[in-house]
This record gives structure tokens, C-alpha cells and sequence, in this order.
């Protein structure tokens, strides 16, 4: 009888502990359960980064101020991506770049275009530094139905850098006066190294890096 009900002691303590045990696995399970709910939103982060949304709209480069500062050795080494082909002498799977700055998009003779690059002229006078700019991002999704097949310099500096070394090759396009309004930078731009033929646009930019001081003089004259 007393045998009996010692097993029995033992057994309700068995029994109490593994009861116990069961809550703490249970509670365990909570907190670990709670765990992975954090994670899905780890996730969803991670979505948001390579997503790429809508790319936010570029402030156009003020081209009297980059093109004084770029890399012209840099863009030279940039255009050995359009060599394959562009030449600056013929030619050949694309059109001869020497001369395009300034020159109507789709009328290099002798070079057979695209109805989407002659289209594109048709309402274009000129290369300018904008329009190639944007068109070098990616030619595709800027003139519908070229056939240029190039990815595009996604690098808004290797474009300008690349632009600025065509601009040496026979560009018919001035080099405009810096905006200081527009790049605050253009005041220290030196407005020395113009060629021959730039002369008239060297001293519009002489005059416009005169522009600042000017600017500076009438903020700190009277009026207060
Ligand atoms: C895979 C070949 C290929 C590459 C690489 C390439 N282009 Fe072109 N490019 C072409 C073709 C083809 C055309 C003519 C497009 C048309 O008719 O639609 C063209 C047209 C152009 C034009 C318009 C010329 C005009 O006379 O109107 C410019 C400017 C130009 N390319 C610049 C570049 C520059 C700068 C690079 C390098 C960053 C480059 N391209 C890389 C094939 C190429």
C-alpha cells in the first residue's frame, strides 16, 4: 500500500516535469516563431535595392562648365568602346564621327541610316552636347529605331568625358559660356585654352566667368 503510493509520488513528479518541460518547448516555440516572422521583411528590402525603379530625372550638365573640367585622355579611352564601330577617317558599321558634333543627326554621306536616325534628324537641327549626351545614355530608348546597337555609357562623367574628346575631333559647335546661375563651379573654369576658331565663344565665356563677380558685387552692394 505505501509502495503504491510512493510510485505514485514518483510518477506525479515525472508527470509535473514533463509538463513543465512541455510549456518551456511550447514558449520556445513562440519566441522562434516570432523569430521568422521578422525575416519576410528582410526580404522585401532586398527587392527594393534591385528593383530599379523609375531613374529620377537628370539636371541637364551646364556644358560651358563640364566641358572645360572633363577628361578629355579619359574619354579618348572611352571611345575605344564605339571604335568597333566608329572611325573618326570612314565609314563603317557606324557612321564617321569626325565632324558629328554640330553636324545633322542622320546626314554624314555616303552612310546609309536608319528611318528611325533620319527621322530623328528630320526634327533635329544638330548634334548638340545635350543631344548627345542623351542619346549616348542609351541610344535605343532615345532614338526609337536606331540601329545603332550600343548599350550606352550609363556614367553621366563618361559621357561627358567622351563628348568632350569628340568635341576636339572636328567639332563645328562652340563651347558655350558657362552658366554660373545654373553651376556656381564655372567662375574658376579658365577661359584661356580656346582654339583659333572658338574665338568668338572664348570671350562670351571670358565674360561669363566675369559673370559671378558681378553677381557677388550687386549681392553686397547697398539695398540692406
Ligand atoms: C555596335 C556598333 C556601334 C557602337 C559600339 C557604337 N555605335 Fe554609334 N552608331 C552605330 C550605327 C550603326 C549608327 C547609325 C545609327 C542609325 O542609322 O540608326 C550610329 C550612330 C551614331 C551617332 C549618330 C551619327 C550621325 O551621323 O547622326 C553618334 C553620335 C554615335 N553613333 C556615337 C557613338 C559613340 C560616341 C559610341 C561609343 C560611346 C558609339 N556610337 C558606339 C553603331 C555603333
Amino acid at each position: 500500500m505505501s509502495d503504491s503510493l510512493t510510485f505514485n509520488k514518483y510518477a506525479g513528479a515525472l508527470l509535473g516535469t514533463g509538463f513543465v518541460i512541455a510549456l518551456l518547448i511550447n514558449a520556445s516555440g513562440i519566441v522562434f516563431s516570432q523569430d521568422k516572422v521578422a525575416k519576410p521583411g528582410f526580404k522585401v528590402q532586398v527587392a527594393e535595392e534591385t528593383g530599379g525603379g523609375a531613374a529620377a530625372p537628370e539636371v541637364p550638365p551646364d556644358w560651358g562648365t563640364v566641358l572645360k573640367t572633363a577628361d578629355v585622355a579619359a574619354g579618348q579611352a572611352t571611345f575605344t568602346k564605339c571604335q568597333s564601330c566608329h572611325a573618326l577617317t570612314a565609314n563603317g558599321i557606324g557612321p564617321n564621327l569626325t565632324g558629328v558634333v554640330g553636324r545633322k543627326p542622320g546626314t554624314e554621306a555616303g552612310f546609309s541610316y536608319s528611318d528611325g536616325m533620319k527621322g530623328f534628324g528630320a526634327k533635329t537641327p544638330i548634334w548638340d552636347y545635350q543631344h548627345l549626351y542623351e542619346f549616348l545614355k542609351g541610344p535605343q530608348a532615345y532614338v526609337s529605331g536606331t540601329k545603332m546597337s550600343f548599350v550606352g555609357l550609363k556614367q553621366a562623367q563618361d559621357r561627358i568625358n567622351v563628348i568632350a574628346y569628340l568635341h576636339g575631333q572636328g567639332s563645328t559647335l562652340p563651347i558655350p559660356a558657362p552658366n554660373p546661375a545654373a553651376a556656381p563651379a564655372a567662375a574658376a573654369a579658365p577661359a584661356a585654352e580656346a582654339k583659333p576658331g572658338d574665338k568668338p565663344v572664348a570671350s562670351g565665356a571670358a565674360a561669363g566667368a566675369e559673370a559671378p563677380k558681378a553677381a557677388e558685387a550687386a549681392k553686397t552692394s547697398p539695398a540692406k
